[in-house]
């Protein structure tokens, strides 16, 4: 089933400036999608617009075979939730547990249901003993691992991230992609859609969109992708090192088995 179809859709900030310029495709519901594109290539532009936190084209998107339009986007906006790059910008309680709370009180969620939700997804991303805690005083990883569970609390049926590890140090990140695929395991019919400059994370993916210039200019499989050198630098992507090598090494005739990052390096 196609969860978001997207239909000659187009985005202007301003009379010059096209974000986004005339895209159309579709997702199928429960696959994780990795969105990649160099700074200003429309990704986050896409992104709210999918929210419906920019008004897009009329009859241009699709979601859970519904159009969106200002009579749908309330109720598509509850099947749906954004984790944003800057961790700092996401908290409204006072302790991860008040964070946590105020989500589920939007939801209407009844007060003796509330606790065993809080816990259930505080465990989920390892954050149980800091349900006391104070927001501002985690590490950028665990404030990030606090508005996964906020945003998973509401089980949505898509979930976008927009650059969530982006301000993240490298055990920060990892620490996200793992949250992501263990949740990606725990609901398999959960779409998720991760704009991301990582590559590794690109790679764990079961496909990649990559943005170039408000248009998308690539679907498929992430080794796809990714082992296209040109293409990559047409869009200005770093390809990486151990992508670089394997693919110098089936030039000279060694073949490298393996579809993520980990098992390429595992049987380099
Ligand atoms: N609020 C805004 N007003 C005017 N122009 C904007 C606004 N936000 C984004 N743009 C422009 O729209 C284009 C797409 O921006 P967008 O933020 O969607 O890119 P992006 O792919 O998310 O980039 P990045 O990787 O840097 O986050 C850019 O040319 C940007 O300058
Ligand atoms: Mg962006």
């Amino acid at each position: 089933m196609k969860i978001i179809e997207v239909n000659h859709l187009s985005y202007k900030y301003n009379e010059t400036d096209v974000a986004i310029n005339d895209v159309s495709f579709s997702i199928e519901a429960g696959k994780y999608v990795a969105i990649i594109g160099h700074n200003g290539s429309g990704k986050s532009t896409f992104a709210k617009l999918l929210m419906g936190l920019l008004e897009p084209n009329e009859n241009s998107i699709k979601e859970f075979g519904i159009d969106l339009n200002r009579k749908t986007i309330h109720e598509l906006r509850n099947r749906m939730g954004i984790v944003f790059q800057n961790p700092d910008n996401q908290f409204v309680g006072a302790t991860v547990r008040d964070d946590l709370a105020f989500g589920l009180e939007n939801r209407c969620v009844k007060r003796e249901k509330m606790d065993e939700i809080i816990n259930e997804y505080a465990k989920k991303v390892n954050m149980v003993e800091f349900l006391d805690k104070e927001p501002e005083n985690l590490s950028g990883g665990q404030k990030q691992r606090v508005a996964i569970a906020g945003v998973l609390s509401m089980n949505p049926e898509i979930v976008i991230f927009d650059e969530a590890t982006a301000m993240l140090d490298p055990k920060g990140k990892k620490e996200i992609r793992e949250t992501i695929l263990k949740m990606k395991k725990e609901n398999p019919g959960m779409t998720i859609l991760s704009i991301t400059h990582d590559i590794e994370e690109a790679y764990q993916a079961d496909e990649v969109i990559a943005f170039n210039d408000g248009k998308v200019v690539f679907q498929g499989k992430p080794t796809e992708v990714l082992k296209d050198q040109k293409k990559l630098q047409e869009i200005g992507l770093d390809i990486p090192f151990v992508v670089l090598l394997k693919n110098k090494l089936e030039a000279k005739g060694v073949k490298i088995e393996g579809s993520s990052l980990e098992e390429v390096v595992k049987n380099l």
